[in-house]
């Protein structure tokens, strides 16, 4: 068997067993333990020495509390070397996306998988290169500068050893295994894909939803009416894997623009996902301009505030979305000339591309698809799918199959 979930699978049992508990967070000192390639790039995860000005590391902005997304409080990460550049994008959760693929258009030109909003990084290796060099996250200029810190950092000699970087390595491969350490952490690391949350146990049949977090699911699950398990996978796979809330698919919901974003100020600027700015191979896909990857809602009580442009801070408001985007456009956009200026994020020409499937699709004044009770149900569902970081991993295969709420 060699399929991703086993591959998967296999590196999971390996560092369960090589990983104390107590071994994680930024804050946290490593205990002694037997260096692993998971333990060495959660080291250089956690190490702000590898930034231009020492004051950030990846774990700066995808924190454990947090599912490995912002710190709880931030509207938008601030990153460069004074730690006062507002990035335009909120930091997802970097959880379950082991099994996530590099990004491909399928033959009806329908994006899939990639890493990051956009999808313009194939894998969490490439990935891993982008911050280490972007301007306004931990700002190095150049590789060579990057390579240059990583050799004095404490665990340099545990990564050439582990990773079998020869001594006369080029800052290229040097380079290139860090960004490997990083990926290699990122999935090997049980935080990442606990698979433990009370839906995981009710999956088991270990525990019973309240009776609003099941009419929770029911309203997710129901085609006319939440819709969110057609983009937020809610099912078991046919292989017994567990659902992770995502299929990893690119869609636009027409979010309000949001004033608080530095570079909004310039209402020239749009950041239209797939099609750029900050994605340059896609542009002439116009067709694809406001469309952003589907993330997971595991552990989305943990990672507000919401969506790609932080635009919703509560859960509660992020479903009210859902609910009222269309039935009540006051409520969400500005008034020009008197009349809700829908879609505001994206110039004109391209707002057919906003999605009009159900829970959306509804006129003005009409009854929404989601009633009040509905929203909160969905909260109360939303809210088990929170990982217990103190509760031993669970398979990422469901024990029994059977059990499906
Ligand atoms: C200043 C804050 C900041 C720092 C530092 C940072 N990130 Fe991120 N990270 C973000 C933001 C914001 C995004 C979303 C950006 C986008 O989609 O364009 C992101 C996206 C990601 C993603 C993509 C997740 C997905 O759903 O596809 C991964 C993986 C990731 N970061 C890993 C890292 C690693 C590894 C490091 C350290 C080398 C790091 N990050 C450093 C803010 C940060
Ligand atoms: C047509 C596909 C689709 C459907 C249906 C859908 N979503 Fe989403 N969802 C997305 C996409 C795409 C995003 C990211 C959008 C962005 O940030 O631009 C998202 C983001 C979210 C977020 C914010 C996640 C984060 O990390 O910031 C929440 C919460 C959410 N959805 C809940 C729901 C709920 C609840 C439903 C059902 C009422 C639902 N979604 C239905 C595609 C969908």
């Amino acid at each position: 068997m060699n399929t991703p979930l086993s591959r998967l699978f296999q590196v999971l049992a390996t560092a369960s067993v090589l990983h104390s508990p107590v071994a994680r967070g930024a804050t946290t000192p490593l205990p002694l333990q037997t260096p692993t390639r998971v333990t060495v790039g959660e080291q250089a995860f956690n190490d702000k020495s590898l930034s231009a000005a020492g004051n950030l590391a990846c774990a700066s902005c995808h924190t454990t509390a947090t599912a490995h997304a912002d710190p709880a409080g931030t509207f938008l990460p601030l990153g460069g070397p004074g730690l006062n550049q507002q990035g335009s994008r909120s930091s997802p959760s970097l959880a379950y996306l082991a099994t996530n693929k590099p990004f491909r258009l399928d033959v009806e030109g329908r994006p899939h998988g990639g890493f990051f909003w956009d999808g313009r990084s194939n894998t969490l290796r490439d990935q891993a290169g982008g911050p280490l060099l972007n301007p306004t996250e931990m700002a190095n200029t150049s590789m060579d500068e990057v390579v240059a810190r990583l050799a004095r950092a404490p665990y340099f000699a545990d990564f050439t050893r582990l990773y079998k970087v020869a001594p006369n390595a080029s800052n290229t491969v040097l380079f290139d295994t860090l960004r490997l350490a990083l990926a290699t952490y990122e999935t090997g690391d049980t935080d990442y894909q606990r698979f433990n949350s009370k839906f995981d146990r009710v999956l088991d049949g270990k525990a019973r939803f309240s009776v609003a977090e099941a009419r929770g699911l029911g309203v997710f699950n129901d085609a006319r009416k939440g819709n969110c398990a057609s983009c937020h996978t809610s099912a078991v796979g046919a292989d017994g894997s567990r659902p992770l809330f995502t299929n990893f698919t690119y869609h636009a919901l027409g979010l309000p623009r949001n004033k608080a974003i530095q570079a909004n100020r310039d209402p020239n600027f749009h950041d239209l996902g797939v099609c750029g700015p900050t994605r340059t191979d896609l542009t002439h896909r116009v067709d694809l301009c406001g469309k952003f990857k589907v993330p997971t809602l595991r552990n989305i009580a943990l990672t507000g505030p919401y969506f790609h442009n932080a635009t919703a801070s509560t859960l509660e408001q992020a479903i009210s979305f859902y609910a009222t985007r269309d039935t009540d456009p006051a409520r969400w956009y500005p008034l020009v000339n008197q009349r809700p200026d829908r879609f505001n994020d994206m110039p004109l020409g391209f707002r057919g591309n906003v999605t009009q499937t159900p829970p959306f699709g509804t006129l003005p004044g009409n009854k929404p698809r989601l009633t009040q009770q509905d929203t909160a149900d969905l909260a109360a569902f939303l809210r088990t799918l929170t990982d217990d970081v103190n509760a031993p991993a669970g398979s990422p295969l469901v024990a029994n199959p059977v059990q499906r709420p």
